[in-house]
Order: structure tokens, then C-alpha cells, then sequence
């Protein structure tokens, strides 16, 4: 009876060491090997899908996609995560949720500012961007940023193109706010805006999905802006840990992959 016992421990033990050595065996009885401190079982990631080409529901599907979605799948399984799990939320709530700790990261195209750097910890910046804005293409009358007072513009929630549509309102423009990207898009459709302030690339993936029918590029780009990925500042360890990803998926091709896969060219250098 003894020896069937220490038999039995022998495989046993050896099968956990055979499951922890292929790396991400999904439901491997791991009762008698002790966890391996590299398995990390879930990245839980926000983010607020109205961002296209950065995030968005990917067609038919219940997943998102974009630069962002892919960059952050593949972050997570450099840093060892099993599985990686992307929550929906308003924009404006991504930061508290950081911070109460029910998300790890969040990737939505955040700009790095000096105000966000406040609350919590930014990675490296991994996207240069910068706001500008589209007119409605029945609006002549506007050809730069100024030409916006007493003009209706539309913006998203949180972001730093409505922090720089309040700039117009002391000169008479009338700034809405809406929950979403793609409403704020849908309200120059609708006539309800003359101007809609957001960021460069997702304007332009707009203009060439449809957004040209009805506007256009107007004035020069507002603002140089770089993302980051958003850390909460009691986890400094897992804001290196992305870095370090950061640092691995550029060196290793895979970045410049999914930059060309969504903008169509390398990053500049
Ligand atoms: N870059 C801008 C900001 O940080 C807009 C980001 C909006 N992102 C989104 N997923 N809707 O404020």
C-alpha cells in the first residue's frame, strides 16, 4: 500500500512538473505541484470602444478590436498572463476604476498629461498622436481653430479634446458633450454640430469609413499628444512589468507589426 502511495506522489509530481513545463496548459491539475510564480492567470483590462482604429467591436463578434486590443493581448501574454480580458466602460470612469483597483491596466488611447500623471502611472508612450478637428462639409467658413467660436462642437467625455473645446466656450461657442466618440461623430451627421474635436488618427479612419460623406479635415492639427497605457500608482511593479513588455514586442517586430497592420506604414523612429 506504501509503495503504491509513493508511487503514485512520484507521478503525480512528475505530471505537474510536464504541465507546468508547456507553458500555459489551460486547465492542468495543478493540486500537487506548487504554482509556478511566472503563471499569472488574468489581465483585467478597460477600456472604452469607440475608438476606432484603436478600439472597437470588431464586426459580428462580441470581441474588440484595434491597435490598442491587439498591442495589449499580446503585452499580456509577454508578461506572462494566461488570459487577458477587456472590460467596456465610459471613458471618464476607466481612471477611478484604476484606481479602485477593479481593473490592472487600461489601454483606450490615453494621452499622457501632466493633470492624468496626477492619479495615476503612465507607460512609455507607445503612439504619437495629437488632436485636430473636422467641420461638417457644408461649414466653409472655417479654416482654422479660431474660426470655431460661436460654432456648435461636439467632443467625447474625459477627453482632451473637450478639456480643448472649452477653450471656445468663453468666446461663444457651444461645446456638447457626449458619452461616446461615435456619438459625438453622429451629432455633425445629424446636423446637431458644426465641428467635432478628437484625435488625428481616429478622425482621419472616419473620414475613410464613411465620415467623408458628410466632413472634413479642417485647420492644421492642434496638438502633439503620445499614449500610454494607464497603471495604478499603488502597482509600480506591474507599471515596469509593462514597460518591459513594451520594450520586448519593439524589439522583437511584433509592435511595428501591428502598427503597419493598422496604419499602414512603420512607426516613425
Ligand atoms: N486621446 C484622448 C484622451 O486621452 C482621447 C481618448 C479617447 N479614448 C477612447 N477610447 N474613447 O483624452
Amino acid at each position: 500500500m506504501r509503495k503504491i502511495t509513493v508511487l503514485l506522489s512520484i507521478l503525480v509530481l512528475a505530471l505537474g512538473i510536464l504541465t507546468a513545463g508547456c507553458g500555459g496548459g489551460d486547465k492542468g491539475d495543478k493540486k500537487a505541484a506548487a504554482p509556478a510564480p511566472a503563471a499569472k492567470e488574468e489581465l483585467i483590462v478597460g477600456t472604452e470602444p469607440s475608438f476606432a482604429p484603436f478600439e472597437f467591436p470588431e464586426k459580428d463578434s462580441k470581441e474588440f478590436t484595434g491597435f490598442d486590443m491587439d498591442l495589449i493581448r499580446a503585452l499580456a501574454k509577454e508578461m506572462g498572463y494566461k488570459k487577458c480580458t477587456i472590460k467596456n466602460m465610459g471613458f471618464d470612469a476607466l481612471i477611478p476604476a484604476i484606481n479602485a483597483g477593479n481593473l490592472d491596466v487600461s489601454i483606450a488611447g490615453f494621452s499622457i498629461t501632466e493633470e492624468r500623471k496626477k492619479q495615476v502611472i503612465f507607460s512609455q508612450p507607445y503612439y504619437k498622436s495629437g488632436l485636430a478637428f473636422v467641420v461638417r462639409k457644408d461649414v466653409n467658413d472655417v479654416k482654422k481653430f479660431e474660426d470655431l467660436q460661436g460654432k456648435t462642437i461636439a467632443v467625447q467625455l474625459g477627453t482632451t479634446g473637450a478639456l480643448y473645446g472649452e477653450k471656445l466656450k468663453e468666446k461663444g461657442a457651444v461645446v456638447k458633450t457626449f458619452n461616446t466618440s461615435d456619438l459625438a461623430c453622429m451629432e455633425l451627421k445629424n446636423k446637431g454640430a458644426d465641428a467635432v474635436i478628437s484625435d488625428l488618427p481616429v478622425l482621419q479612419y472616419f473620414l475613410k469609413n464613411g465620415g467623408s460623406d458628410y466632413a472634413k479635415l479642417a485647420g492644421e492639427p492642434l496638438t502633439a499628444e503620445d499614449y500610454g497605457i494607464v497603471i495604478s500608482k499603488k502597482k509600480p511593479e506591474l507599471a515596469k512589468e509593462v514597460d518591459k513588455a513594451l520594450d520586448a514586442l519593439k524589439k522583437n517586430g511584433t509592435y511595428d507589426k501591428l502598427y503597419e497592420k493598422w496604419f499602414g506604414s512603420k512607426p516613425a523612429k
